[in-house]
């Protein structure tokens, strides 16, 4: 059915994207949405009004700054370890309200997208000169060494924005496991997760009415095209998420609309679609606290406190060893 054996492989991109589209079903990994342009996607999601995440976890954070403060501060001092900073929009919250109470801490950002760390470190260094601040450029597993090498002083590690949801069960529980071995005793994993709710509200978060979504999935078949030498006929694929209220997962497809045959050079692939095959391009999973009970539990973690937005969307999770 699909053509050539391949080996070897230049970078992760040209793996993953070869094994995804030679499966069955067929599937490319979310975390390739980021490169540039889904970065700017990305950005432009968080600002739409059915994107109801970033907003929920925003007025969490707002309303519990003195809370936070309490829970961090320690005589040393603490590091605070973002994963997945990205424009750092919320945590400014928690930065601006530390540097007014003078609370003695770091803030180490980490992202994937090393021009996403560019940014937010200039502005956190124009807004609060005397912040100490050190980014880290890499995937969350990469990073999780230098990590445990923090080990002065209390770590707050943050994963906010429900970003674990694009992990199935099985490796948030790997993922959150790893997170916990470079955890001592009295350090805090502070986790923001996106909770199940009305389905209608969950899906149109993935089905925004101005198609930014849309573009932000199909963005990665454009990335496919431009480095990989492909020739995806982005026009002929629809959009299409769903939600399952039984396992309380958003599941995101691109559906080939017809029949058809897409080269990638660099792959020396030919990819065979039938009408209406689809790609697997993400999960966004949604929780509830037994959910997040079991997790911790299963992750050697437990569940210390927990902060709600006034409609029960959202939760941000302290948990500790
Ligand atoms: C950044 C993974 C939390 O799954 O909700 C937004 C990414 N995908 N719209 C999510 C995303 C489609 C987002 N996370």
């Amino acid at each position: 059915m699909q053509t050539q054996e391949r080996t070897t492989f230049k970078t992760a991109f040209e793996q993953e994207v070869y094994e995804g589209l030679t499966a069955f079903p067929k599937y490319l990994p979310s975390k390739f949405f980021y490169d540039q342009k889904g970065d700017k996607l990305f950005q432009e999601i968080m600002a739409l009004p059915e994107y109801y995440l970033t907003g929920c976890e925003y007025d969490i954070i707002n309303a519990n700054k003195e809370q936070f403060e309490n829970l961090f501060s320690t005589e040393a001092g603490f590091d605070l370890i973002e994963l997945g900073a990205g424009d750092g929009k919320k945590t400014k919250l928690l930065l601006e309200h530390f540097v007014k109470n003078k609370v003695n801490f770091s803030y180490k950002p980490v992202d994937i997208s090393a021009d996403v760390l560019e940014e937010l470190e200039e502005s956190v260094k124009s807004t609060w000169p005397s912040l100490d601040i050190e980014t880290l450029q890499g995937t969350y597993i990469q990073v999780l060494d230098n990590i445990s090498e923090y080990n002065q002083r209390k770590k707050i590690i943050m994963l906010l924005g429900s970003n674990i949801g694009n992990l199935t069960h099985e490796q948030a529980v790997d993922f959150l496991k790893s997170i916990q071995e470079t955890m001592n005793v009295g350090d805090i994993l502070f986790m923001g997760l996106d909770q199940k709710k009305s389905p209608a509200r969950i899906l149109s978060a993935y089905k925004d009415s101005k198609g930014v979504t849309e573009a932000f999935n199909k963005n990665l078949l454009t990335r496919i095209n431009r480095e990989l030498e492909a020739d995806f006929d982005i026009e002929s694929f629809t959009h299409w998420p769903t939600y399952n209220p039984e396992t309380g997962t958003t599941k995101s497809f691109l559906v080939s609309q017809k029949q058809q045959k897409v080269h990638i050079n660099q792959l020396n692939l030919t990819v065979k679609f039938e009408a209406w095959e689809s790609i697997h391009t993400e999960i966004s999973q949604k929780y509830d606290d037994s959910t997040v009970s079991w997790l911790a539990k299963e992750a050697g973690l437990q569940i210390a406190a927990q902060f709600s937005d006034q409609k029960g969307y959202f939760k941000d999770y302290i948990l500790e060893k």
